[in-house]
């Protein structure tokens, strides 16, 4: 079933901390990480949690909604928001939330980034305040097509914290498949850093199909690259990426 291995000798050294498991698809890879956040629930291990949207999360989701996972003693923290969209609107993150899983089960707090928020600036302030007083013991990420992790477009500095970004034409047209045709996609969102992501102490990464291979290929390079946002996981000492790739 599922093998947990380490990258082979003759790929970079940085690899080799990486727990990089091989799945058949998405389905088992989402098996693999709901049985990853049992152990570290049953350990005490997972009080603060980060969460991703998109597309690669909706199987997640729908196992931990369908298992007997507890999480009402974890505070989550969700990675990005559009700018601009309300919550009640069924494109905004929060409103993905609360669909695939915040009207299904119960936690200890929720935190999301406000894209109506009066004075976006501040909203990022106040979000990385929260996340430096809460810490958190893990983040889930999914990863575009050009390896942007949250909204960390490729050339993102690895030193951010939560920021207003500019998302790049091509994740617009990417994202574009959620809306109706015809409605305007946003092209800016709040989004926490690269910095604010590496602060966690452990990281999982989900990537399948096709279209992620590009970027996975990048990470398998073992270069930190400024254009490739994934690659900055490499100065991480916890990583694990589940994937079929
Ligand atoms: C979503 C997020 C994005 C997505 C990425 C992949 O909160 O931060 O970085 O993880 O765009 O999206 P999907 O899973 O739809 O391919």
């Amino acid at each position: 079933m599922k093998k947990r291995f380490k990258f082979e000798k003759g790929l970079d050294d940085r690899m080799e901390h990486m727990n990089y498991i091989k799945v058949e698809n998405e389905l088992e890879g989402a098996e693999v990480l709901t049985e990853i956040i049992g152990d570290l629930l049953a350990q005490n291990a997972l009080h603060v949690l980060g969460l991703a949207t998109g597309g690669t999360m909706i199987p997640v989701y729908q196992q931990w909604v369908a298992s007997s996972l507890d999480f009402s003693q974890v505070t989550t923290f969700n990675l990005d928001e559009y700018v601009g969209v309300t919550p009640e609107n069924e494109n905004s993150y929060a409103y993905f939330m609360d669909q695939h899983l915040f009207n299904h089960k119960p936690f200890k707090e929720i935190h999301l980034l406000d894209g109506m928020a009066q004075d976006l600036q501040v909203e990022c302030a106040r979000y990385e305040q929260l996340l430096t007083d809460k810490k958190l013991d893990l983040q889930l990420l999914g990863v575009g097509e050009n390896g942007h992790i949250a909204f960390n477009e490729p050339g993102t500095s690895f030193h951010s914290t939560t920021h207003l970004a500019e998302l790049t034409e091509d994740t617009v047209t990417v994202n574009s498949r959620f809306f109706e045709p015809g409605e305007l996609v946003p092209n800016t969102a709040l989004t926490m850093g690269i910095q604010s992501i590496m602060n966690a102490k452990k990281i999982v990464l989900l990537a399948f199909g096709e279209r992620k291979q590009a970027a996975i290929a990048k990470l398998k390079e073992g270069k930190v690259d400024p254009d490739w946002p994934i690659t900055k996981l490499l100065d991480h000492e916890d990583v694990t990426i589940i994937t079929d790739l």
